[in-house]
């Protein structure tokens, strides 16, 4: 049953770590196998119960815009071979959800781009999803931080525990424990600490659910780290005051795969194909042959 939520994704980053590829083409649009990054992450949204999206878009959106419209020249092409295989994956990102966009203008960080998303997300609680995490399908994490949110009205954070090294590339989690050990409650957070200062080894992984008052806070939220208006920063706001709803924090431990930089892309490609049934089997043990030359 659809939910009354929307989902916003912003996708309006530049890309520079994936340049050239991405001189023309959103980051987003990057193939992960064969369906582009954003694909994986409205299909997570549309499996939670999500069929509003929105996405938050800068420059080169039309790929964007394209990929999840209809192709009529490619359909009837395809429908005429007979190529029903394939016609129905062409069908399956145009038929996926009701998706609109928005432009972001300037880039000024991630909570200025889920700020663009107030008109059209008004006062009811929705999700954000990180393009560059992706969450496998077969382990549930959205669905269960909308059943948390719905529980306590509280903004949510997903959480998965990293390495002390790497958390200086995340925001992360003070804590305190509750009864249950997949869920905490966030007491404050911090932008990408250095790993001497972070409050935890507990990093925020791209999916929130929040409520519609982060939008005041956003508001009034100045630049912070790298110059930017930070998400991270209104949560923390939110986590500080007592009086206001509250962060909690499910923690993830499942599978994830980083397509953010280009070892960790190419490590989910790996992963997800080595995975599937009609890429595995051949793949598997030509990796196996390949890694035992290196
Ligand atoms: C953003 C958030 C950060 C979070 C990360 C997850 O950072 O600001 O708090 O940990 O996403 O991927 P970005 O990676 O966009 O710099």
């Amino acid at each position: 049953m659809p939910l009354n939520m929307k989902a916003v994704i912003p996708a309006a980053g530049l890309g520079t770590r994936f340049l050239p590829a991405t001189k023309a083409m959103p980051k987003e649009m990057l193939p992960v196998v064969d369906k582009p990054a954003i694909q994986y992450v409205v299909e997570e949204a549309v499996q939670a119960g999500i069929d509003d999206i929105l996405i938050i878009i800068g420059r080169n959106k039309n790929a964007l815009a394209n990929h999840f419209d209809s192709v009529p020249e490619l359909e009837s092409t395809l429908n005429a071979k007979g190529d029903t295989a394939r016609l129905r994956r062409v069908l399956e990102a145009s038929d996926l959800a009701d998706i609109h966009f928005v432009r972001q203008g300037e880039p000024k960080g991630l909570g200025h781009a889920v700020l663009r998303a107030r008109t059209h997300v008004g006062e009811a609680s929705f999700a954000v999803l990180l393009g560059d995490d992706l969450i496998d399908e077969r382990d549930e994490l959205l669905t269960r931080m909308i059943a948390e949110h719905e529980r306590t009205g509280s903004a949510i954070v997903a959480l998965m525990e990293v390495d002390p090294a790497h958390i200086h590339m995340y925001g992360a989690a003070a804590i305190e424990a509750t009864d249950d050990p997949d869920l905490v409650r966030v007491t404050g957070l911090v932008e990408k600490p250095s790993a001497d200062v972070a409050p935890s080894n507990l990093a925020i992984i791209g999916r929130y659910v929040l409520p519609a008052s982060v939008f005041e806070i956003l508001e009034r939220t100045g630049p912070g780290k790298g110059g930017e208006i930070q998400l991270t920063d209104a949560l923390q706001e939110m986590a500080a005051d007592p009086d206001g709803p509250g962060v909690s924090g499910v923690v993830f431990r499942g599978r994830r795969y980083d397509t953010g930089d280009r070892l960790d892309y190419i490590k989910a490609i790996v992963q997800l194909a080595s995975d599937r049934d009609d890429l595995g089997p051949d793949l598997r043990p030509w990796l196996k042959d390949f890694a035992a030359g290196l």
